[in-house]
C-alpha cells in the first residue's frame, strides 16, 4: 500500500475487578504485547475496501467508519488492511479493532483527536453491539500500562508502566462476552443484595490491589486475584475448565491466579515468581493448555 499509516493497538488482560466495573466500579487492567495492527489510506472510488487478517468481525470498523464520516461530514472512501494477533482469547479484539480504526481515521482525516475523543468515539462504537460495555478495553487500548479504569467516571489512572508477572493461558474456548454480561445483569436484578455485596467486596480488593502493584508486592497481589477469584465464582462465571487451570497453577506455586474477563472461557491469568513462571508452565503445557507468549 502507497502512502499507508499504521496504527497499533495493544491487547489487554483485567487483573481485579471484571463485571463489577460494569456497575460502575473501579478495575485494574493491563497492557499486554500482542497486537492489533490497522494499516490504511485513502482510495479513489465509491466504497472502502476492508481487508481483514485474524479477525473476523468487521461490524466494529464498518460501525466506526460509518460514525465518523457522519459527525465530520466525510465522503472520502478508506483502504483499512487489519491484522490481530488478538482475536478469539478475550484479549480485547473488539476495543482493538474500534481503537485501531478511530485512530487511523483521525490520522488519515487531520482529525487530531484527543485520547478523549477517541475514548468516547470509540465507546459508541463499542455499544451498538455491547451495550452494557464498561470501556475498560478501550481505555486500555488507548492508554496502555497498567491502569486503574473508573467504571463510573470512565477516567483512567496510570497505576505502572512496569512489566506484571503474568502468565496468560488461554481456556481453549471463546467467551460470549454479552451472554456472561447479561447473566450477571440478571443475578443483579433477581438478587441486588447479594451481588452489591460482592461487588463492594472486589472493589476493596481492587483498591488493595493499586497499592500492592506499585509497591510490587506480588504475595499480597496474587492473594487478592485468589480472592476475587473466589467471589467470581460465587457469582456463577468460572467454570470446570478454568478452575482446573487455576488449581494447577495454585498447586505449581503460583501467587494467584483468576479468570481475565467475562468468564465462561477466554483466558486465565497466573502470577507467579520468575523461577515458578517456568515450573507451572512446563505443568500447563504437558497437559496441553494455551500459554501465550506475552
Ligand atoms: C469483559 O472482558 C469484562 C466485563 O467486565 C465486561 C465489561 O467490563 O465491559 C465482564
Amino acid at each position: 500500500m502507497e502512502n499507508n499509516i499504521t496504527v497499533s493497538v495493544p491487547g489487554k488482560l483485567m487483573v481485579l475487578g471484571e463485571h463489577a466495573v460494569v456497575y460502575g466500579y473501579p478495575c485494574i487492567v493491563t497492557a499486554v504485547d500482542k497486537y492489533l495492527t490497522v494499516e490504511g489510506k485513502k482510495i479513489p472510488g465509491k466504497n472502502d475496501k476492508i481487508n481483514s487478517y485474524g479477525n473476523k468481525d468487521l461490524s466494529f470498523v464498518k460501525n466506526a467508519i460509518f460514525l465518523i464520516r457522519e459527525k465530520y461530514d466525510i465522503g472520502d472512501k478508506f483502504q483499512l488492511d487489519i491484522r490481530s494477533e488478538i482475536s478469539g482469547m478475550g484479549l480485547g479484539s473488539s476495543a482493538a479493532v474500534t481503537v485501531g480504526t478511530v485512530k487511523i481515521l483521525s490520522v488519515i482525516l487531520g482529525l487530531n483527536l484527543s485520547s478523549k475523543e477517541v475514548f468516547d468515539l470509540s465507546y459508541r462504537v463499542v455499544r451498538i453491539n455491547q451495550p452494557m460495555s464498561s470501556g475498560f478495553d478501550i481505555a486500555s487500548c488507548i492508554y496502555g500500562s497498567t491502569i486503574l479504569f473508573d467504571g463510573s467516571t470512565k477516567k483512567v489512572k496510570k497505576i505502572t508502566d512496569k512489566i506484571l508477572p503474568l502468565i496468560a493461558i488461554f481456556s481453549g474456548k471463546k467467551a460470549d462476552t454479552v451472554s456472561m454480561v447479561d447473566q450477571m445483569a440478571h443475578l443483579y436484578k433477581n438478587n441486588p443484595v447479594k451481588t452489591k455485596r460482592i461487588f463492594d467486596s472486589i472493589e476493596k480488593l481492587v483498591k488493595k490491589g493499586v497499592d500492592a502493584i506499585k509497591n510490587e508486592n506480588w504475595q499480597i497481589l496474587g492473594k487478592l486475584m485468589n480472592e476475587n477469584q473466589k467471589y467470581l465464582k460465587e457469582l456463577g462465571v468460572s467454570s470446570e475448565i478454568l478452575d482446573r487451570i487455576i488449581d494447577n497453577a495454585l498447586q505449581s506455586g503460583a501467587n494467584g491466579a483468576k479468570i481475565s474477563g467475562a468468564g465462561g472461557g477466554d483466558c486465565i491469568i497466573i502470577l507467579a515468581s520468575e523461577e515458578k513462571k517456568k515450573i507451572i508452565t512446563e505443568r500447563l503445557l504437558e497437559k496441553n493448555y494455551s500459554v501465550l507468549k506475552i
